[in-house]
């Protein structure tokens, strides 16, 4: 059964001994989405803010520093004002545990991304209003639409000139084919952006701007036939705002609560996240229409849910070195089923090892902080243990093994070395752990005189990753020299040694093998691909490893 349906009927059954309901049901986890630059992270900041978790946000010279307290902790990511790993905070809100994961916005990241996604039971969609929907977002979207989970949209920097609200609703109909439901309404735009409608609370909200957007608005609420409102608005944008309202009455999609759990209608909330416009509004409607945490199912057919009473969980990112005063190793767990306790014992369903549990982290950006207790939802670090792997699943019953994360194929190569023969342990040390982390994938070219290590990723900033942690967190020295491949394909494992023929390639083509032991083959154009088959009819080729896709990209939609 699709994710998305048995969603929709779960309701929680009888109190199970262990574990208490009222974890399960407060608890909301989700990821922003967005283009870069449509705001996601000032959002982040703000979600923060009015969750309490922050005192200050967003003033412009505070921002970045705040951004180094919170979410975006690399001096890459700060130097290019980009986000490239991910973290997450955790704050209580209005009785709700709160676990917002951070995801990179870049798509050279897009694999990064795709893991946190599995992760999450909703996600919050930003657009900048002016520019409508952007190809990264459509990309993640799709994404997200696949996996079923419900998304709620917030139409950014209403503040500034932007398209009709109207297009904005119907784009994401038509190009995204999700139905949208407004929840609230623009009074105003560009300088004249007043407030918002709040149409299910049939309220005007009217917010003051504060300096740099650095507290909470000011807002006051009066109904929308109290005369304050046509003084605030002007006639005209009053009567534009009334036949709107009055259209969105007659042919708007109802709000209705099953399709948004199913992902098939979209909660649009219109305000600007530097001014916190419309910023309580959208988190007061998430917490209460989100979804609490739901049931897995593995690719073996079995229901995990979140209230059994076993533990289980599942690794979507591992990280080194986050904190220069902590150079550790830290596999970030999603908690699916059961309740975590501090020391518990769990099974590797990979490998059948056993390991406990001990040094266990709740992370706030850099900040970290030991956890007890944890229950499905919650993701806690664990340091410490070298040979978990991104996609394995930790359980206290071992017959679960959740699927496992899909990669994506890579477009871009390059030949890594270490500059320096004194440094070479380092160099082979920090690369074993970057390849761990997924920061790229890591191939050796079969055959080959000397064993250079190739780097694979989906975007070639991943290598400037790999360089600058390199140096920075191991003090070794590279460089990259390019490689002239653009296409790469998992060979069916099927395939014996025997078969594969070097001779059969096209010019510039070769074989090698990943980190995985598969072998893959290589090639310098798409064309060279069918000439490839056509030399060898017996080589089934994929543009995905064979063992961790078995269908395609959608199998992670009844797991994940
Ligand atoms: P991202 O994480 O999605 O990449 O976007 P981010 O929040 O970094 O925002 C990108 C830019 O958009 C920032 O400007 C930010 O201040 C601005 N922005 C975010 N929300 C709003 C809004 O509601 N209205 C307006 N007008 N702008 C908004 P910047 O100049 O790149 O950075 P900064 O100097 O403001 O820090």
């Amino acid at each position: 059964m699709p994710l998305r349906d048995l969603a929709a009927t779960f309701d929680p059954p009888c109190e199970s001994m262990t574990i208490p309901h009222e974890e399960i049901r407060r608890r909301r986890t989700f990821a922003i989405i967005s283009h870069p630059d449509a705001g996601k992270t000032t959002l982040t900041e703000k979600l923060l803010l009015y969750g309490g978790a922050l005192q200050l946000a967003g003033s412009v010279n505070e921002r970045k520093n705040q951004r180094a307290a919170t979410s975006d902790w690399m001096e890459i990511e700060r130097k290019r004002g980009i986000s490239i790993s991910s973290t997450v905070l955790q704050f209580d809100y209005d009785g709700y545990r709160i676990n917002l994961l951070d995801t990179p916005g870049h798509k050279d990241f897009s694999e990064d991304t795709y893991r946190v996604l599995t992760a999450v039971d909703a996600v919050v969609m930003v657009i900048d209003a002016a520019k409508g929907i952007e190809t990264q977002t459509r990309k993640l979207f799709e994404i997200c639409r696949r996996r079923g989970v419900p998304i709620f949209t917030f139409m950014n920097k209403l503040d500034r000139p932007g398209r009709e609200p109207m297009e904005l609703l119907d784009d994401l109909e038509s190009v995204l084919g999700i139905g949208a439901c407004a929840m609230n309404w623009p009074l105003g735009m560009g300088v004249d952006f007043k407030g918002v409608y709040d149409r299910m609370k049939k309220e005007v909200h009217f917010f003051e701007r504060t300096p740099g957007g650095a507290y909470r608005a000011p807002v006051s609420i009066v109904d929308l036939h109290d005369e304050s409102v046509k003084k605030r608005l002007g006639t005209a944008t009053t009567e534009q705002v009334m036949g709107e309202l009055e259209m969105l009455e007659g042919a708007g999609h109802a709000y209705d609560a099953e399709a948004v759990l199913a992902g098939k209608l979209t909660p649009v909330f219109f305000g600007s996240a530097s001014n916190n416009f419309g910023v309580q509004m959208l988190l007061d409607a998430f917490v209460k229409h989100s979804t609490q945490p739901r049931p897995r199912i593995t690719p073996g057919g079995q229901i995990v849910k979140p209230d059994d009473p076993f533990f289980s969980g599942f690794v979507f990112k591992i990280q080194a070195n986050m904190d220069p005063n902590h150079r550790d190793r830290i596999a970030f767990i999603r908690i699916c089923s059961g309740r975590f306790e501090r020391d518990m014992v769990v099974t590797n369903a990979r490998d059948g090892h056993k390991l406990r549990l001990s040094s266990s982290h709740k992370l706030f950006g850099q900040k970290r902080e030991t956890v007890d207790e944890g229950f499905a939802g919650d993701v806690i670090g664990i340091v410490g243990h070298a040979d978990v792997r991104i996609g394995d699943t930790l359980t206290e019953d071992p017959s679960i093994q959740f699927a496992e994360i899909p990669r994506f194929t890579p477009e871009c190569f390059a030949f890594l070395h270490g500059k320096s023969t004194a440094h070479f342990k380092r160099f082979r040390e920090g690369l074993e752990q970057l390849l761990q982390e997924g920061v790229v994938q890591g191939l050796y070219i079969r055959k080959a005189v000397q064993r250079v290590a190739l780097l694979a990723a989906v975007g070639p900033l991943q290598f400037e990753v790999v360089q600058y942690r390199l140096q920075g967190e191991y003090g070794a020295e590279t460089r990259l020299d390019p490689a002239g491949f653009q296409v790469m394909r998992w060979v069916s494992p099927a395939v014996t040694e025997d078969e594969l023929d070097e001779a059969t390639l096209p010019s510039g083509g070769a074989f090698a093998v990943d980190t995985e032991g598969h072998t893959v083959v290589l090639f310098p154009g798409p064309w060279a691909e069918p000439y490839f088959t056509e030399r060898n009819p017996k080589i089934l080729l994929s543009a995905l490893p064979f063992d961790t896709n078995p269908s395609s990209d959608d199998s992670t939609e009844e797991t994940a």
